[in-house]
């Protein structure tokens, strides 16, 4: 079975064969301080995945390091610190987060944000383990891991000359990529359980269950807990049911094709054909779902001009305040 450390205390969850696979390789790779570069889309757990992999080896400390924020004249200082007097301003000596990771792991989040200027500057401290503080004559040597993530195709950014080719190799040592939510969708169930029981006793219907796994969820992992948490907010629980997901979620399950699933399409829509009109219906509210109720933007996402969205809102009745009454209620 996996080790149990990997699981804790940050909870990494799922039973899908990818999932097993990516707790093997995190045990694989232990002690290793090679750098580990963590790919996948946006919310697949790549953070996750960088916190299990220092709790595997617990040394130092975990510090992540936001590189889109590491812009303007002081990112260099913000890494590797500074000492009294380097610029205006600098009136006490500074640690930098380097040397705050020293001995543990630095997690490079959205490693192909960072400028390139400190590409090089990282590279350097990958090839030598030693840095020099903003000001500093001196060098200081440093142990640490170096975890770097990213949603983007660093191989693409390097032909676009966006990121520096040897430090991508330097990073590419071990890379784990984090497969998207919709390819493991057998993990749905368990997360959707350690999602709630952050709320106490609540529980979902097979419905709701049905159509959270047939949900792409774009956003991944990220867009399920947010889902889970709104539900579980906005609902004195103890069930969760259909008409409690957002409606893109809802409709998940009509484009089904399980049998089972078709059963409660059939339930929400008692006709096996759906006429054009409540087709259009559901596509307006979806997209005042996912707009916030931006109509501007809504007329332009359905590709029709905001006076047509006005009738059309008129017409089926969808007001804002009714919108929320009429989710997938056909004919009201
Ligand atoms: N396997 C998992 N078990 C438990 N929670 C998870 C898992 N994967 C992701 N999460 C949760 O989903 C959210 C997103 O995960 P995380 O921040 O690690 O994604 P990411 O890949 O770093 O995304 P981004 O590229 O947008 O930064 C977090 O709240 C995290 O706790
Ligand atoms: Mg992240």
């Amino acid at each position: 079975m996996h080790n149990a450390r990997v699981d804790s205390p940050h909870g990494f969850v799922g039973q899908s064969p990818q999932i097993r696979s990516i707790r093997r390789q995190i045990e694989k790779i232990g002690t290793s301080l090679s750098p580990v570069l963590l790919l996948g889309e946006s919310g697949t757990g790549k953070e996750v995945v960088a916190r299990s992999l220092h709790n595997a080896n617990p040394r130092g400390a975990f510090i992540p390091i936001d590189c889109g924020s590491l812009v303007g004249p002081l990112m260099e200082s913000e890494l590797f610190g500074h000492v009294r007097g380097a610029f205006t301003g600098a009136t006490e000596n500074k640690r930098g987060l380097i040397e705050l990771a020293n001995q543990g792991t630095a997690f490079f989040d959205e490693i192909g944000d960072l400028p390139l200027d400190m590409q090089v500057k990282l590279l350097r401290l990958l090839q030598e383990r030693e840095y020099r503080p903003v000001g500093s004559l001196h060098r200081q040597k440093v142990e640490i891991r170096v975890i770097a993530a990213t949603h983007r195709d660093l191989a693409r950014e390097v032909e676009r000359g966006t990121f520096r080719q040897d430090l991508f190799y330097r990073l590419n040592v071990i890379a784990l990529r984090m497969p998207p939510l919709r390819e493991r969708r057998e993990d749905i169930p368990q997360l959707v359980e350690r999602f709630l029981s952050r709320f106490g006793t609540y529980s979902v219907s097979p419905e709701v269950m049905d159509a959270l796994m047939h949900y792409t969820w774009p956003g991944n992992v990220r867009e399920l807990q947010n889902c889970v948490d709104r539900m579980a907010a906005m609902n004195p629980g103890p069930e969760l049911h259909i008409e409690d997901l957002p409606s893109a979620v809802q409709t998940a399950v009509l484009h089904s094709a399980t049998p089972g699933l078709a059963a409660l399409a059939n339930a929400l829509e008692p006709r096996r054909i759906v006429p054009l009109d409540e087709l259009e219906r559901r596509a307006i509210i979806d997209c005042l779902e996912y707009t916030h109720g931006d109509r501007g933007m809504s007329a332009s996402l359905l590709g029709i001009g905001r006076t047509t969205l006005y009738r059309k809102l008129k017409a089926y009745n969808l007001d804002i305040e009714a919108r929320d009454r009429c989710h997938l209620q056909p004919g009201s």
